[in-house]
């Protein structure tokens, strides 16, 4: 029999595997959502917003058996209390966190308030520390941490979002710091997606998305599936000597290191 060509790839490791997902109601987070269920795992989808990542769960596995959601704020430690406590007690135990939940938010730097500064920081990298912290002790030997940086994260971001550039530079800086505490029992990487065609970044594409556009090698914007499948690699025994490293999904916008 032909396999798909993702089980080809990054083998049948994800089989059954657990896997928390935050910010899985986005555009990404739920194609992260569509494509480790297609390869069997196991998954509780958190997100803010509890409508449509119920309705996700849901029209994933209708039986409620293999795919969990939850009502989820990244920035209330007690929030990631209840998604790790929810998990084990469905499933008995992590094998990855995916902690995708984040915002990007307009605003000018010169008039940028303290606590829209917070806001930013207490959802994109507070939230990163709180879901990643609590998971550890019960992720299993051989499981990942797969953490969604951003192309901001290396080259800086664009005009309005410095604090959401600082938020993903620091998501990238705790990556690589958690990966030498943790490996090798527990893999730690991160995905840098480019421009990629979600609701985050749908306002800012209609402003300038030609001028977006033009810097990308690739001709168009990515999709949330191109972030999946690099995710699925990262968490699977095909990468099992990738530690501390980032995959960029962006169309060749960037090339750094
Ligand atoms: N789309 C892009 O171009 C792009 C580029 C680089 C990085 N990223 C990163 O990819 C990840 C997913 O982004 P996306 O494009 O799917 O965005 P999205 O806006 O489509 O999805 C973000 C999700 O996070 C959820 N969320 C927002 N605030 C939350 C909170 N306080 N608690 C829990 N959930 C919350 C939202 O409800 C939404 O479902 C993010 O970490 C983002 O920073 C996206």
């Amino acid at each position: 029999m032909k396999m798909p060509q993702e089980m080809q790839l990054i083998d049948n490791s994800l089989l059954d595997q657990v896997v928390i997902l935050t910010g899985a109601a986005g555009g990404i987070g739920s194609a992260i959502a569509r494509t480790f269920h297609r390869l069997g795992a196991r998954m509780l989808l958190a997100d803010y917003d509890e409508q449509s990542v119920s309705r996700l769960a849901l029209s994933l596995d209708p039986t409620g058996e293999q795919v969990l959601s939850i009502a989820y704020d990244a920035s209330k430690p007690s929030d990631a209390d209840a998604v790790v406590a929810k998990c084990i007690d469905r499933f008995g135990h992590i094998d990855h966190v995916v902690p995708a939940a984040a915002i990007f938010e307009d605003q000018p730097f010169a008039t940028m308030t303290d606590a829209q500064w917070r806001r930013t920081m207490s959802i994109n990298l507070d939230g990163v520390f709180y879901i990643c912290r609590r998971s550890i002790p019960h992720i299993r030997s051989g499981g990942t941490i797969v953490t969604i940086a951003s192309s901001a994260a290396h080259e800086g971001c664009s005009p309005e979002h410095v604090h959401y550039g600082a938020s993903k530079g620091g998501v990238l800086a705790f990556t690589k710091s958690l990966a030498r505490e943790l490996s090798p029992n527990i893999r730690v990487n991160n995905v840098s997606p480019g421009t990629i065609d979600t609701p985050m970044v749908a306002e800012l594409l209609r402003r300038s998305g030609d001028k977006w556009l033009s810097i990308i090698p690739a001709g168009r914007f990515g999709t949330g599936e191109e972030v999946g499948d690099a995710v699925a690699f990262l968490c699977s025994n095909a990468s099992s000597y990738v530690m501390g490293q980032t995959i960029h999904v962006n169309g060749g916008s960037y090339m750094g290191g």
